[in-house]
């Protein structure tokens, strides 16, 4: 029974997309070739996917406003990774089980369909509840809903979100994201063996925290890895300093089906990252998209809101099992993306200045593993330092002209790092992807000087 008229709401979003669109896209801070909302507020990946060859991305959209809501699913398709193509919306808030939004959630591919797992986020009287949906497709275009198959069972709260779906053997299983009736964060796991009809199997993991989000677990190389973005850490030193904390940790099945986690590691150092998602592509790549965003009080002081959009994703990034950590690499095909190149192998012996525009890519060697300082259209500073091996990366805030610090520790030095900057943002791969920083930034519109000291070899291409 659909509560809204879904043709009404079509034409609302037509219009909010149409009147505001040319807005957006000429505000100085809109990304070049990172993915955002078209008008609106973008947040988690959602449904991400390669489907016959076509990656299909899926994302957490609210067109009307800049604020949080009841929330459509927006839908990109890509052959290429960075060539984006912008598709109708798939999943849109109609119906009594998903009024107050279609949350997050995942696809998976079974007999020549997509399915789409996500939660109907309902509000009734200032109370929520929760409903885990299905939506199919037969062209990865159009969705046709076929309503809640999983509610809400004894010893929950309503905070009961994110399936996260995929198969092994005959048989389907999907994790979600939990909040036990003593409020404390865990995942659960559900089976199924048709999609439609699911079974309570266990609680996996929990314990800390007090809501866990968006939980992805899959095998890297035979390792079992549980991501998600638990909320009410407390900040540990140079650790957990976000307002939320999204990141990964090892496990171990035991006899009980429960995974036994060894302890919490953050994915991305940087000050905006949050709830990823996975999808293994046809080339058996582990593939990640982020938020580049965080939900809290921040949000307020982003200068897009008068332009009618804010936050944004990451680059796709791969992941990559080292030892007993997961690196995270630019996916090689961001190369296709290089235009000129600026500084071919340029030797920094010491301080130089360069201006570079504002959609850049940087690599450098550290020669010696020295120390090394680079600043950033007046806004982000990094700072290597050779003895602590720590990187200290601040941001020049527009609250109150604050500075804030985020910190990464690399296990031997630095050798090389990578930046990805677009307009308003900068991911940094240190060593390969040993460790990330993702941020959003906001510098002057003039200012183009990006300081480099240290004992550097660099070449930078414009995007
Ligand atoms: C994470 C999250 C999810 C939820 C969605 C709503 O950022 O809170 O748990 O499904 O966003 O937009």
């Amino acid at each position: 029974m659909e509560i809204f008229n879904e043709g009404q709401l079509k034409k609302q979003l037509e219009k909010v997309v149409s009147t505001n669109r040319e807005i957006v896209k000429q505000d100085i801070y809109y990304p070049s070739y990172h993915i955002a909302a078209p008008v609106g507020l973008i947040n988690d990946p959602n449904g991400w996917i390669q489907w016959n060859g076509v990656y299909h991305l899926f994302y957490q959209w609210m067109p009307f406003h800049t604020g949080h809501g009841a929330k459509l699913w927006g839908h990109v398709t890509s052959t290429n990774l960075v060539d984006w193509k912008e598709e109708q919306p798939a999943l849109l808030p109609t119906e009594v089980y998903d009024k107050d939004g279609c949350y997050s959630g995942s696809a998976i591919a079974y007999n020549n369909k997509l399915y789409l797992f996500y939660t109907g986020n309902v509000k009734k009287d200032g109370k929520r509840e929760a409903y885990q949906c299905i939506a199919v497709s037969e062209d990865g275009i159009h969705f046709e809903k076929l309503g809640a198959v999983i509610s809400v069972p004894e010893g929950y709260t309503a905070h009961f979100r994110d399936p996260k779906v995929w198969q092994s053997g005959e048989m389907f299983y999907l994790v979600l994201g939990a909040q036990r009736q003593d409020e404390i964060g865990c995942v659960v796991l559900y089976q199924s063996n048709d999609l439609l009809n699911w079974e309570f199997v266990n609680e996996i993991a929990g314990g800390y925290g007090y809501m866990w989000e968006c939980p992805d677990y899959f095998q890297l190389d035979s390792r079992d890895v549980l991501i998600f973005s638990p909320q009410g850490l407390e900040q540990d030193g140079e650790k957990n300093m976000n307002t939320f904390q999204s990141g990964y940790a090892f496990g171990k099945w035991q006899e009980d089906k429960t995974l036994q986690l060894d302890s919490f590691i953050e994915l991305d150092k940087g000050f905006d990252f949050y709830a990823p998602q996975t999808t293994l592509d046809e080339k058996g790549r582990r593939l990640l998209f982020g938020w580049m965003g965080m939900a809290d009080d921040d949000e307020q002081y982003h200068p897009t809101h008068q332009n009618k959009w804010i936050h944004q994703l990451t680059i796709p990034r791969e992941l990559v099992l080292k030892g007993e950590q997961i690196y995270q690499q630019p996916v090689a095909e961001m190369q296709l993306l290089r235009k000129e190149k600026l500084l071919d192998n340029e030797i920094i012996a010491h301080k130089y200045r360069f201006s570079l525009p504002r959609t850049v890519e940087i690599c450098a060697s550290n020669q010696n593993n020295a120390d090394f300082t680079i600043s950033i259209f007046g806004i982000i500073t990094i700072v290597y330092s050779a003895k602590s091996q720590k990187i200290t990366v601040s941001r020049n805030t527009l609250k109150n002209g604050e500075i804030e610090f985020r910190y990464g520790t690399v296990k031997n030095q630095v050798d090389d790092f990578h930046v990805f900057i677009d307009q308003s943002s900068l991911e940094l791969f240190i060593n390969n992807g040993e460790v990330v920083f993702s941020m959003r930034m906001f510098p002057d519109a003039d200012n183009h000087v990006v300081e480099f000291n240290g004992n550097l070899v660099v070449s930078t291409w414009k995007l």
